[in-house]
């Protein structure tokens, strides 16, 4: 009877100051299993899962790990235990190449007792010809997109030989193609005995891949039933409390005159030669694989990078983008992919991350108008039903789809003309996920214009008046919203369609 579970937490407690992150709740897990563990923003999932491996302390509560009651204060004990997790929030060394990532703090030596790098380079090799993954070992970090991180970060979890791996929103970065990849090694994994603890916010995947389903709402355990007993809708309801029957609440808006027009814009081998136009109460979708170009054309419009060629206008008048500041004056916000990275500010505090962008509006003659700034900022805490103890507290606390709807905030708060969305609901919640959609559809109807790019296949067909699909860099096609379907747009993603 033991030995039915891998792991077994039983009555985990965990508060933080102000939240009750985890209410006596626990998880019992099965080996040669994906079990999945689903729930709003903030309901507990990545802090159960960082007291398991040793990097929160839990107040009380057992674990007991593959027959053995344990009692983690540090990653690296997990990690000889046999447990390794890929985090929500990646955390590279951008500077080291792929293959020291991988092996970082274990690298092997050569005679000299010197990091080994050749060896090192082979194992990554074997490692990812094993697994089929299409990555270069000796690439440097930086140089690699989000998705390909992603993929970095899986190998690194499968090197460990674990018994047990947690996958923290494993597929927030990745599109279709690299999930199939996923799958195929989680079920591998699973095949060998492995026990996979699968955390994700999408539907489809967790119906998919998962064997069990643990559902947590604000900190407490809901249910654990077998993946066969439950459907969609009966796993929002566990998750959110309540019915939700508006997944994509798109609203007719009026398209109006052209705002945006972008002019043979050319940037590398990712923007090549891109133009199209973007008109008032449009929303536009970019769809493509990963590292089709969809993040550079955005990056480039909005100043991040400098075009090589190209025109942007505005209103039908030429502007110089040489960086964000023009772009902002020119009534653009983008929202970017990589939060970490380019959006969040952790050792600030909520309200100072969502005000980052919009605080020249909010202080008029200079003087900064903190009553109209606590209301605006109260107004998005409830509109996103952004969830923290009080908007002071360092936007590093919060859970990673809170975090995400700090930004998508502070974009709000800027008033932008062209609303420029990359992800938008990356790691959003079901139900905050439809409120992100209802917001987007508002401002549009108001007359915005905007340009998403999106991963998502239903956020792309349910969203978008007009889709534009890239394939390397260059511009393959555009389908209509009524003419949109999944494999036409998978035909010009992957540069097959053979009309074109
Ligand atoms: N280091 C911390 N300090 C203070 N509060 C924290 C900390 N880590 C997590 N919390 C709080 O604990 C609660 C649970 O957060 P957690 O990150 O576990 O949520 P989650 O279920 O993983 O959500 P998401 O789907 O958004 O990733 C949240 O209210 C969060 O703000
Ligand atoms: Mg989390």
């Amino acid at each position: 009877m033991a030995d039915e579970y891998i792991l077994r937490m039983s009555n985990i407690t965990k508060t933080f100051p102000g939240v009750v992150a985890l209410n006596d709740v626990h998880l019992d897990v099965r080996p040669g299993t994906v079990h999945a563990l689903v729930g709003e923003n903030g309901a507990g999932k990545s802090t159960l899962m960082k007291v398991l491996i040793g990097m929160y302390q839990k107040d009380s509560g057992t674990v007991v790990f593959d027959g053995q009651e344990v009692d983690l204060h540090e990653t690296a004990e997990g990690l000889d235990l046999g447990i390794s997790m890929i985090h929500q929030e990646l955390a590279p060394v951008p500077e080291m190449t792929v293959a020291e990532n991988i092996y970082l703090g274990r690298e092997p030596l050569n005679g000299l007792r010197l990091v080994d790098k050749a060896l090192m380079r082979r194992m990554a090799q074997e490692l990812f010809d094993e697994w089929s993954i299409p990555l270069d070992p000796a690439v440097q970090m930086k140089k690699l997109t989000v998705a390909s991180m992603q993929l970095v970060e899986i190998a690194k979890a499968i090197s460990y030989d674990a018994k047990a791996i947690i996958m923290d929103e494993p597929t927030s970065a990745i599109t279709d193609r690299e999930v199939d990849l996923l799958f195929t090694m989680i079920r591998r994994l699973r095949d060998r005995g492995t026990a996979i603890i699968y955390i994700s916010h999408k539907m489809d995947e967790i119906f998919k891949i998962s064997d069990e389903i643990t559902v947590f709402r604000d900190g407490q355990w809901v249910l654990t039933e077998p993946a066969s007993s439950l459907d969609i809708p009966a796993l929002i309801t566990a998750m959110v409390g309540r019915e939700l029957t508006h997944m994509f609440p798109k609203e007719e808006a009026e398209i109006g005159d052209v705002l945006l027009e972008v002019r043979n814009l050319n940037r590398g081998p990712l923007v090549k030669d891109v133009s199209f136009t973007l008109r008032k109460g449009e929303i536009l979708g970019l769809a493509g694989l990963v590292g089709a170009g969809r993040t550079e054309v955005l990056e480039t419009i909005f100043g991040v990078h400098r075009a090589e060629s190209g025109q942007i206008l505005v209103d039908g008048e030429r502007v110089d983008v040489h960086e964000p500041r023009d772009a902002i004056a020119a009534g653009m916000a983008l929202l970017t992919e990589d939060r970490r990275a380019t959006g969040i500010m952790g050792v600030l505090s909520v309200r100072d991350n969502m005000f980052a962008a919009a605080l020249p509006r909010y202080s008029p003659g200079g003087m900064v108008d903190r009553k109209r700034i606590d209301r605006a900022a109260e107004e998005q805490r409830t509109a996103l039903a952004i969830k923290t103890p009080s908007l002071d507290q360092l936007i590093k606390n919060l859970s990673g789809g809170n975090q995400q709807k700090v930004l998508v905030s502070r974009w709000l708060l800027t008033m932008p003309d062209i609303l420029m969305i990359d992800e938008p609901t990356r790691g959003i919640d079901v139900g905050a996920k439809s409120e992100i959609h209802r917001i987007i559809s508002t401002l549009a109807k108001e007359g915005k214009a905007v340009l998403m790019v999106s991963s998502e296949m239903p956020e792309i067909l349910g969203m978008s008046d007009r889709i534009l699909v890239m394939h390397e860099g260059e511009v393959t096609g555009e389908v209509s919203r009524a003419e949109a379907t999944q494999d036409k747009i998978m035909q010009l993603a992957t540069g097959t369609d053979a009309a074109a």
